[in-house]
């Protein structure tokens, strides 16, 4: 990939006019609960998967470090070849996209997108409570951004959304510990913590990537007729949408049906997890930033 130095002496990605694969992006292991819904609607796309395991999690890091460390793994999907480019961490799409979109972006490069995955799941909330009580389990980098209330508010104004943040839940998922008996301790303290904050909840937005692989421990803590959210299908569903409205950027991916892994941790430490959230063995390659 060709560099040139900006007047704000930073690297310019140079236009790569060859189509490649669709990046998505997560701290670590929970963006392939996306992944796995993206290829499913969209299983003609190449794809390129990095996680950052090596600096997982951002959900309790400041706005600042989140920022840098998620354009950097953006320039690097840049660099790869990708085109567009998915944050699938809502920690990354809170604190992270509107700057890399508004300031980044026409600086690298302002032919390729970065996409979130607030929108698409915030969009879907409308229709699926009928109380117009709203849960929201995230990151505490997520909750004290407000994204999701301040975005939900925006579109359905008479929805009320209370937030609990779970700042070991993605610890006990990059750990390996989701399935252990002490993930129930926590697990229900933070389902307990948020009914108990709000009793007219009727949905429970999962705002994490990497909850989705809670569920089944999530489930048991969440009373029957409460919906719980996880955002792959949305997100999957509005992707294939995007494309159909910018065939330009369409053109721009390739369809290859393939779909590599790399991580920023070793390979070692990768592909048993992800294996296991796959539900298929799959080859990685570590790289560094
Ligand atoms: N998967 C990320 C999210 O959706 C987790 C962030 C973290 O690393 O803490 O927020």
């Amino acid at each position: 990939m060709l560099k040139s130095q900006d007047n704000r002496g930073k690297d310019k990605i140079v236009l790569s006019p060859k189509p490649g694969p669709i990046g998505v992006f997560d701290s670590g292991y929970g963006g392939l609960t996306i992944l796995k819904h993206i290829r499913r609607e969209m299983p003609e796309y190449d794809f390129l998967y990095l996680g950052d395991n090596a600096r997982t999690p951002y959900g309790t890091r400041s706005f600042q470090v989140v920022y840098e460390f998620t354009l950097q793994c953006v320039t690097k999907l840049f660099e790869m070849g990708c085109n567009l480019v998915i944050l699938a961490c809502n920690t990354a799409s809170a604190k992270a996209l509107r700057t890399i979109q508004q300031i980044d972006l026409p600086r690298l490069d302002a032919t390729r997108r970065v996409l979130g995955i607030i929108r698409p799941t915030v969009e879907s909330i409308g229709e699926l409570t009928n109380t117009r009580h709203v849960g929201l389990l995230a990151t505490p980098g997520t909750v004290k951004s407000l994204s999701y209330p301040l975005e939900i508010n925006k579109l359905f104004p008479d929805i009320t959304v209370t937030s609990e943040s779970c700042p070991i839940w993605v610890p006990l998922v990059e750990t390996g510990e989701s399935q252990s008996e002490g993930a129930d301790y926590f697990i229900k303290h933070h389902v307990e913590n948020l009914l108990a904050k709000d009793s007219l909840i009727d949905t429970i937005i999962l705002g994490c990537t990497h909850y989705p692989l809670l569920l089944d421990k999530i489930r048991k803590y969440v009373p029957e007729g409460i919906n719980i959210i996880s955002q792959g299908e949305y997100v999957a569903a509005s992707l294939k949408d995007y494309m159909v409205r910018h065939p330009e950027m369409d053109m721009r991916c390739t369809k290859g049906a393939s779909c590599r892994y790399y991580t920023t941790e070793s390979v070692e430490t990768f592909l048993p997890n992800a294996s296991i959230f796959l539900n298929s063995v799959v080859d990685a390659e570590s790289l560094s930033l």
